[in-house]
């Protein structure tokens, strides 16, 4: 395994490779490795000749009054996990080589954008946006594998690929949970003791509502009922919101059909914890 810092290294290194004919998966993170992102790496190393980690904390997809200083970082841990899961290569550049001037051009993302965390996140999907398509420029990657915990990214990625025909292809992974259905995330262990025992509640409620669902629910508010109210009794957390829309468009349904996505995000004392399902619901 290698840790490449230099876009210019990096890219004549895949370019090399991929003259030999080798496939490249490309798994990229912000780093502080969980089993979530290591679930995409082994998928990523099934699939692809060459597996590229890249870690890069994007200062462009947090608002001015986010989480970008105390955002966890371990280099030292992810680079042991990175070795463990066999990654070929880590990317893990600078603030400053990845953004060494003010930006003369960006990416701005039109649609799947103000809802669920996108709403109160103004710019958030832009940056993200920006920074997936310069590590695409850089990695040029057959395959990219991108968590389903984080479904809204996942659509505006697609929406990304397809608008601007990138040679890609996006592999959307099952969320990775803990033995108690908490979603594996970096920010748990900003979760208190007894916030992380009730934090369990969130995937409980969504389960709750597959159900619902499954046994013929059609009625979005009579769900998002449900689980407000079961939230609500059995956490101390605050709902930011409980949502539900057609996946991958994220639009709004009057009635529950087709492929849909119910997410929820829910605020801690210094965590805020987002979870989803997606279901297909025949006609
Ligand atoms: O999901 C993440 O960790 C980030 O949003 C990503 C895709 C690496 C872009 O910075």
């Amino acid at each position: 395994m290698k840790t490449i810092t230099s876009i210019r290294e990096l890219q004549s290194t895949l370019q090399s490779e991929k003259l030999k004919g080798k496939t490249i998966g490309f798994v990229p993170t912000m780093g502080y490795l969980h089993e979530g992102h290591l679930s995409l790496l082994q998928k990523a190393r099934t699939e692809n000749d060459i597996v590229v980690l890249s870690i890069f904390v994007n200062p462009l997809q947090f608002g001015p009054n986010e989480d970008f200083d105390s955002y966890p970082r371990d280099y030292q841990h992810d680079e042991n996990l990175a070795k463990d899961n066999s990654v070929d290569f880590i990317f893990y550049p600078t603030k400053e080589e990845m953004y060494p001037n003010e930006l003369t051009a960006s990416v701005v993302v039109h649609k799947r954008i103000n809802v669920l965390c996108g709403r109160k996140r103004e710019g958030h999907f832009d940056g993200v946006a920006t920074v997936v398509t310069k590590l695409f420029n850089i990695v040029m990657p057959h395959r990219a594998y991108f968590g389903m915990k984080d479904a809204q990214q996942v659509a505006v990625i697609e929406g990304l690929i397809k608008d601007l025909n990138m040679p890609i292809t996006i592999v959307p992974c099952e969320t990775v949970r803990e033995n108690d259905g908490l979603a594996k995330s970096s920010r748990n262990v900003y979760l208190s003791e007894k916030e992380r025992d009730e934090a369990p509640t969130i995937y409980q409620s969504l389960q709750m509502a597959k159900s619902e669902i499954l046994e013929g629910e059609t009625s979005p508010l009579t769900i998002i009922h449900s689980i407000t109210e079961h939230i609500t009794k059995f956490t101390s957390g605050t709902i930011d919101y409980v949502e539900i829309y057609s996946y991958p468009e994220l639009k709004l349904i009057e009635k529950l059909r087709g492929r849909i996505v119910v997410a929820v995000a829910v605020k801690f004392s210094k965590a805020r914890l987002i979870d989803n399902i997606t279901l297909t619901i025949p006609e």
